[in-house]
Parts: structure tokens; sequence; C-alpha cells
């Protein structure tokens, strides 16, 4: 195969984000913030959440359940205060198992999801019935809430298309469903985002943590707005942040909006979650090898390619052989690893801006406190050079005062999240 170097270095260049450019994103996401929390015209939904941070004193016996990605987690979970807990159960599935079952899909309805879940909950609980459990509900959709119990699914995103769930009070179709199962002693108490869950979490163990975040197949970005105008009873706010459009996207990144499940919406998490890594990839070798579809690679495939150490990058050829039907040599090779490079690097710069304008807003124009920013996900985890991109990012964006923001891993979130958000009812 010989590639066409021109076009290789045009498609390049169409990832790439100076630091100009991204001080502007950052800003405007600033600004989108403010205009959001004043219900005024933005990307950016600044959900309320109707929790504020836990105290750390949280104890008692919760059940917690994860839903929103790939797997859904049900959890018996003992509260010991001090950010100390103690996993006693649990039990997860995946919501679709190939040639199975697949309840994302259209053709599934929202009893056969909920019904799904409800089976889960109950191997958690080992099918007790005569003990009263509170649950707290983790659901990473964009949810509208009114408080802590009553979350209404705006839209489904992630590619999730389930009949019948959207515009619905989640925990009442959740409620049904236990009570179909007979599991009445379970009840559902509050419904909190992945990324709240997060903080939740990480506020639980440690102080100053202010910001959460989830980078997996989806990412959104919550924070502790304290209103210190006194406008509103301070709260964590879900502002789910993939929807942010002030951007410029590449026309790979158009097409993949325009054939999604919901064109024209959640333009950031497109550009730069787990679900669409692979598919940008896909969309950008095609072009440059002048193929008229795109190929489908996944994220997975996007870390093996960059994480391929091999002088003859053999791992990367693999992939890209059985992905293209083509063979690539040593140098295409190490050209084609950089462009997985750079479509990683341009999504780590971009969640670096919104991290850098929350830290602003927070800061009121005032000097940056010492904080720290708990994510989850497998992006954040798992993909080679997200991390050290996301912090060489603040630090182009913040300068000194980067290093005050201290990015740390919180992978126990969304359950114990869940839990705190139960315990938290009970203690008013
Ligand atoms: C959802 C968010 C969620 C994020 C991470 C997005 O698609 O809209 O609510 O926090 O994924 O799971």
């Amino acid at each position: 195969m010989t590639m066409d170097k021109k076009k290789y270095d045009e498609v390049l260049a169409a990832f790439s984000i100076s630091d100009d450019e991204l001080q502007k994103i950052s800003a405007d996401f600033e600004a989108e913030m403010q205009a959001g929390l004043e219900g005024e015209d933005s990307t950016l939904r600044m959900l309320r959440s109707y929790v504020a941070l836990p105290t750390g004193k949280e104890i008692g016996d919760f059940l917690a359940l994860d839903f929103g990605g790939t797997n859904v987690r049900a959890l018996h979970i003992l509260l010991h205060g001090g950010g100390r807990y103690q996993v006693i159960k649990k039990a997860a599935k995946p919501l679709t198992e190939p040639g199975v079952y697949d309840y994302v899909s259209e053709s599934a309805t929202a009893e056969e999801m909920f019904d799904f879940l409800a089976e889960l909950i109950d191997e958690a609980i080992e099918s007790n019935r005569s003990t009263t459990y509170l649950l707290g509900h983790t659901f990473s959709f964009p949810s509208v809430q009114t408080d802590l119990y009553n979350a209404k699914l705006i839209t489904w995103t992630k590619e999730f298309a389930t009949q019948g769930v959207e515009g619905r009070v989640v925990n009442d179709l959740l409620k049904e469903a236990l009570a179909r199962r007979g599991a009445r002693n379970v009840i559902p108490v509050a419904v909190i985002n992945d990324t709240v869950a997060t903080l939740l979490a990480a506020a639980y163990k440690k102080p100053n943590a202010y910001i959460g975040s989830i980078y997996a197949t989806g990412q959104n970005t919550c924070y502790f707005e304290e209103f210190t105008d006194g406008s509103e009873t301070p709260t964590v706010i879900n502002m789910e942040s993939g929807g942010f459009g002030k951007l410029r996207p590449t026309k790979y990144d158009r097409h993949i909006d325009e054939t999604s499940e919901k064109p024209g919406a959640q333009h950031l998490e497109k550009m730069v979650s787990g679900r669409y890594l692979g598919e940008i990839y896909g969309e950008a070798l095609a072009d440059i090898l002048g193929k008229a579809a795109p190929f489908s690679f996944t994220s997975i495939d996007l870390s093996t390619i960059v994480a391929d150490a091999y002088l003859d990058r053999h791992e990367a050829a693999a992939i890209l052989e059985e992905k293209t039907g083509e063979k690539f040599n040593a140098l295409e090779l190490n050209l084609l690893q950089d462009l997985a490079g750079v479509i990683i690097a341009r999504s780590a710069r971009l969640v670096a801006a919104t991290f850098a304008g929350i830290v602003r807003h927070r800061a009121h124009g005032a000097e940056i406190k010492e904080q720290h920013i708990a994510i989850d996900g497998s992006v954040y985890e798992k993909m080679p050079l997200v991390a050290e991109n996301l912090k060489k990012a603040l630090a182009d964006l913040l300068g000194d005062e980067a290093e005050k923001i201290h990015i740390v891993l919180e992978n126990t979130g969304s359950a114990l999240g869940a839990a705190l958000a139960a315990a938290m009812t009970v203690e008013g």
C-alpha cells in the first residue's frame, strides 16, 4: 500500500488544536456554563442534582445500582464512614449479549430493560424479601430532576435506543419492575448521574474534591456549585458537558454525528469519548486511503495501535490489515500510529479545556485553590496517552496554577456514590 503523504498531513492537521485555540474553547466553555446556569441559551444543560457533598459520616447498609454503560452492576454496600466501605455482594451483567439479548436496541422495551435490572438487584440481595433496603441509582444519562428521587430521562445518549424510557421517571420504571418481581422491600430513593457518583465517592474519601468526571464510553463532568450570590441552594451540577457545541469538528466528526442515533446532539462527546474514538480513526483512515466507506475500529483497537512498542509494529499491523485488508510498510505503520495518537491527544486536550473552564468558574476570578478532580472511566484509566495529555493540556491552559489541580482516579465511584446518595436521604 502506498499512502498519499500530502493527504495524511492534511488529516493530521485537521485534528490538531493549537494552545490558543484551546484557550478559546476553554473560555467559551466557561461562558456556556454561566449562560446555562442562568437559564439562557447554552449547549450545556447544567442540570441540578439536588445533592450536596457527603460529610464523611455516612454509615449503614445500602444498595447501589450502576446503570449507564455496557455493563450493569447491582451492589449491596456497607458504609463505615470516613471514606471506608465494604461490598457485601455484587452482581454484574452486560446489557448486550450478542445473539442472546440486547436491551439497548430499538427493539427492546422499557419493561424488558428494567426487569433485567430488577433481576440483577435481586441477585445482589440474594432474593431476601424481609429486609428493607434503600437503593441509590447511578443512572448515567441526561435526566431532569425535581428532587433526588425524581429524575426523568431527557434523551438517550451513547447510542442507546430502548423504547419507552425517554420522558419517563426512571425510578418509577425501576419500582414497577421490582414490584413485578415481588421485591417491594427494595426502595429506590435517589438517582444520580455517574459523574455525580464519582464526585461523591471522592469527596467521601478526601477533602477538596469539587469536580467529578467520566471519561469512558461517554464523557461528562459535574461540579459542586456553591451559588455564592445566594440565588440557589448549593448543589452538584451535572453539566452534561458532552453536549458542549462550541467546537471545530472535522468532516469525520460531522459524518459520525450525521449517521449517529442522535444527530446534532453530544458534539463534544462524539469527539472525545470511547464510544466514538475508534470510529473517528476509521473515518480518517478511509479518507487517507481513498476509500468511500469508513473502516470500523473500536477504541480498544486504537489503544492497541498506539501501545504497540515493537520495532516492527506487528501488533498495529495486524489490526490495520484485518480492518482495511491492506498491508503497510514500517514507515506507514509509524504514521498510522501517530494518527491514532493525534486523535487521542485531541480528545484529552478538549476534556482538559472543559476542566480549566470549571476551575476558573469556581475560582470567581480569584486565585485557584488546591483541589482534586476525580475521574473514572476506561479511556482515562486504560487508553495510552490520555492521562499525560490531559495533565499537559491543563498546564498549557492554567500555567503554574495547574500544579494545584490534582487529577485522581476514582474507579469505585459509580457504586459507592449511589450508596452515599441513598445514605444522604436518611440524614436529611
Ligand atoms: C451521558 C452522561 C454521562 C456520560 C458518561 C453521557 O453520554 O449523557 O449523563 O454522565 O455519558 O457516562
